[in-house]
Formats: structure tokens, sequence, C-alpha cells
């Protein structure tokens, strides 16, 4: 069977800030799903998987299929695609600044473009500390497109006993941004 047949299509783009554990997590939650995950990995994003993950893009659970960052005759590249959402984990400032502007240089770039004129979620989960007057202007830019800028920042009122449960939470956060429901998740407010 044609696993590209069901549910909800959604991308996933990893570009090379740092947070690659938030990965894992957010994938797996996404498997819960009935729906399907393609990825797109940036050059800088392949090297800073391997270096905090010991990783390939492609050992990467839950992803069906990868396309190339530079070929840009691939689906996302086209609104008729179809995705649902587009979540950017790790999202660089250099990635954050192209989408802002609406350069498609690579394809992670035409995609977000894609996915802010369909009217579609776009996370992007941007990491630098400090941020700069340049990141700052970016992501009230993206976010005036339509993007919803989430940074990977874990709440701790869940008081996560390792570094694996805190990113668990933000996690869920980035799947309560795509829309993602039925997930069984003790939320704050929860008596039971
Ligand atoms: C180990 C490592 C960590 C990095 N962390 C960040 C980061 O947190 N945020 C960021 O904007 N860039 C970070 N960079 C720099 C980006 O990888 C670099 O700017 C790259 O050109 C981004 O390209 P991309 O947006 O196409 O992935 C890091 C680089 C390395 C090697």
């Amino acid at each position: 069977m044609n696993n590209d047949a069901i549910g909800e299509k959604y991308l996933v783009a990893v570009t090379g800030a740092s947070g690659m554990l938030f990965l894992q997590p957010f994938l797996r939650l996404l498997g819960e799903q009935d729906v399907v995950v393609h990825g797109i990995c940036s050059d800088a994003g392949r090297e800073v998987l391997s270096f905090e993950e010991g990783l390939n893009p492609e050992d990467l659970p839950v992803v069906s299929r990868w396309f190339d960052l530079h070929d840009i005759s691939a689906p996302p590249a086209s609104g008729s695609s179809g995705y649902a959402g587009m979540v950017v984990l790790p999202c660089s400032m250099g990635t954050l600044a192209a989408i802002a502007c609406g350069l498609s240089i690579n394809l992670i770039h035409r995609a977000a473009d894609v996915l802010l004129k369909e009217r579609k979620k776009l996370i992007l989960a941007v990491r630098e500390t400090p941020f700069n007057r340049n990141h700052l202007q970016s992501m009230l830019k993206a976010h005036d497109a339509g993007a919803i800028i989430c940074p990977p920042m874990p709440g701790f009122y869940l008081k996560p006993k390792t570094l694996a449960e805190a990113a668990e939470t933000f996690a869920w956060r980035l799947a309560d941004q795509i829309g993602l429901r039925g997930m069984s998740r003790k939320r704050w407010g929860d008596t039971d």
C-alpha cells in the first residue's frame, strides 16, 4: 500500500541551528497520528544533526521521504502538492531571514514560501541566543507574513526530570501548533 495515500501530509525541514534533540520526540508524536511526513534537510542541518545526535536525516523516524535541498521541482515547491503544514525544526537565523524576505534560494525556503501563500500552517522553531536586531526583525516579518514563531523553549512548570522529558514538553507544544489532536497528554490544570 502506498503510505502517501492516507492522512494529511506534513513537511519537516531541518536546518543548521542547535536543538536537534527536539526532532525525534516531535517526529514520534507525528508517527502516532494518521499522517504522512516528508522531510528536507539543509547542508548545515545535516552537519549539526550529525554533530549533536550522531544521526543522518535518513536515520530519523517517521519521515517516509526526504527531498534534495536543491531539487526545486520536488513536490514541496508547488502549492498543488497539498501539504497541510510545515515545521522548520530547528530553524537557523539564516533560514528565518530567507523565509522572512521571501527568498527561494533552496527547497526549504521555497516550501515555506508556498505554505505561506497557500495560507497553511508554517511553524518556525527559531533558535539562537542572544538575538540581534536582524533576528528580531526577521521574526516579526515572518510572523506578519503568517508564520508562527515557536522557539524551542520547553516549559518547566510540568517539572521535567531529564533533558529528554523537557524536549518532549516542547514537542507537544509544536504538535499543538500544527493542530494535531487526539494525543493523550497531561495538560496544565488536568486533575486526573
Ligand atoms: C554546531 C553548530 C551549531 C549552530 N547553531 C546555530 C544556532 O543555534 N542558530 C543559528 O542560527 N545558526 C547556528 N549555526 C550556524 C548555521 O548552521 C549556519 O548559519 C548555516 O549557514 C545555516 O544554514 P541553513 O539555514 O541553510 O541550515 C550553527 C552551526 C554549527 C556548526
